[in-house]
């Protein structure tokens, strides 16, 4: 894709790791900031919380300005916060998010038009009964070109539809895809162009490098390709693990290329590190409900210990080392998030954890990971 294109548009346009991190912070001051060295490689992106967008951490907002180019809503785009029900839309915390990428001249992700999840089960429903066909389409397409035409002069891109495959059995099972069966993927993509024709539009899911999962989206991708529906992007959402093999870098290179081949530019979504226990077992549930194993699920509640924060930096920087390589191919990598105090890990599987999964930590610092992706831009 040509690269002007994942500008705002209408916008002017426009260490060493061995050392002790109160010296790199100090260093760092002096340093620009991150998307600037990597602005010859890829955008480099960060999502936005709510909190941050309603005020209520108000330091937030200029590290990000420094620190990125790119930006997505973590959750005030989805359709339960922007159009809670049928009559009402909620467009104040968007217009702030896009005001604030305005006035830095960044790139804007739209995240996202289409999911299974924080959409409202009303949606599905017409006097007491499941929606017909037709009706849940007129939902469809109003919510899509409404939203896509108010901020058509300022977002570039789009999440149109977020995970509707699943890695065992193919579509996922949602309401939109009982009512809808798998057209609602094609018509989600046809309506957000006739929205916005210059768009850049996105298919993004999470866990691609699972072969059977990545062979699936791209036989159904190739299949609206066919009828000529145009995607112009993958998005592999990256929430990764500690362990270098979850996935692994061979695993995710063969992915970027495998959707490169087809035809996609390939988008890093939403990038974080988890560096607890894998705790999907107990999902939804609360850490202090969890007596026995809340220790084990939660080691680090009283910080970071160096020798973790060192491997964290290292797996960050394979990463980088891997989408540096593949720069042609990936227009943008966006982190899922700024600071750690601030990120769903801290409640996703399980509530009330301490996760440490970004570049700054709970007090909006740069990381030894952070240094480590400075200083790979740098020297490479
Ligand atoms: C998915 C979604 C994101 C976010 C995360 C964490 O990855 O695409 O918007 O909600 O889950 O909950």
């Amino acid at each position: 894709m040509d690269r002007r294109q994942l500008i705002y548009r209408g916008a002017c346009a426009g260490a060493s790791l061995s050392l002790p991190l109160a010296r790199l912070r100090a260093e760092a001051i002096k340093k620009t900031g991150l998307a600037e060295v990597y602005k010859d490689y890829f955008k480099l992106g960060t999502a936005i919380s709510t909190k941050t967008l309603s005020g209520e951490n108000p330091s937030m907002l200029p590290l990000i300005a420094r620190e990125f180019n790119a930006i997505t809503a973590e959750n005030a785009m989805k359709w339960s916060s922007i159009h809670p029900s049928h009559d009402r839309w909620n467009w104040g915390l968007c217009d702030k998010f896009v005001n604030f990428g305005r006035v830095n001249s960044m790139l804007m992700v739209g995240h996202t038009l289409v999911w299974h999840k924080q959409t409202p089960s009303s949606l599905f429903i017409d006097r007491g009964k499941l929606i017909s066909p037709k009706k849940l389409y007129k939902r469809l397409g109003n919510h899509i070109s409404t939203v896509v035409d108010r901020y058509k002069a300022y977002i570039a891109v789009w999440d149109v539809v977020n995970e509707a495959f699943d890695e065992k059995v193919g579509w996922r099972k949602s309401s939109w895809y009982d009512v809808l069966g798998p057209n609602f993927l094609s018509k989600s993509f046809e309506i957000a162009r006739e929205a916005d024709p210059t768009a850049h539009l996105i298919y993004n899911d999470f866990k691609l490098e699972n072969k059977k999962k990545q062979v699936f989206a791209i036989q159904q991708i190739k299949r609206l390709q066919k009828k000529g529906v145009r995607v112009d992007g993958i998005g592999l959402q990256c929430h990764v693990e500690l362990d270098s093999g979850k996935p692994s870098i061979e695993q995710l290179e063969e992915t970027i290329i495998n959707f490169y081949n087809e035809g996609l530019q390939v988008h890093i979504t939403e990038l974080d590190v988890d560096v607890l226990p894998n705790a999907w077992t107990y999902r939804d549930q609360h850490i202090n409900d969890l007596s026995e194993k809340a220790d084990k699920l939660n080691p680090y509640k009283d910080g970071l210990p160096k020798k973790v924060g060192i491997l964290l930096a290292e797996r960050y920087e394979e990463l980088f080392r891997l989408f540096i390589k593949h720069r042609d191919k990936i227009p943008r990598v966006s982190l899922w998030g700024t600071s750690d105090d601030e990120t769903w890990k801290n409640y996703r599987p399980v509530v009330g954890r301490t996760n440490y999964p970004l570049l700054f930590n709970s007090k909006q610092q740069p990381k030894r990971a952070y240094f480590a992706l400075h200083k790979l831009a740098t020297d490479s």
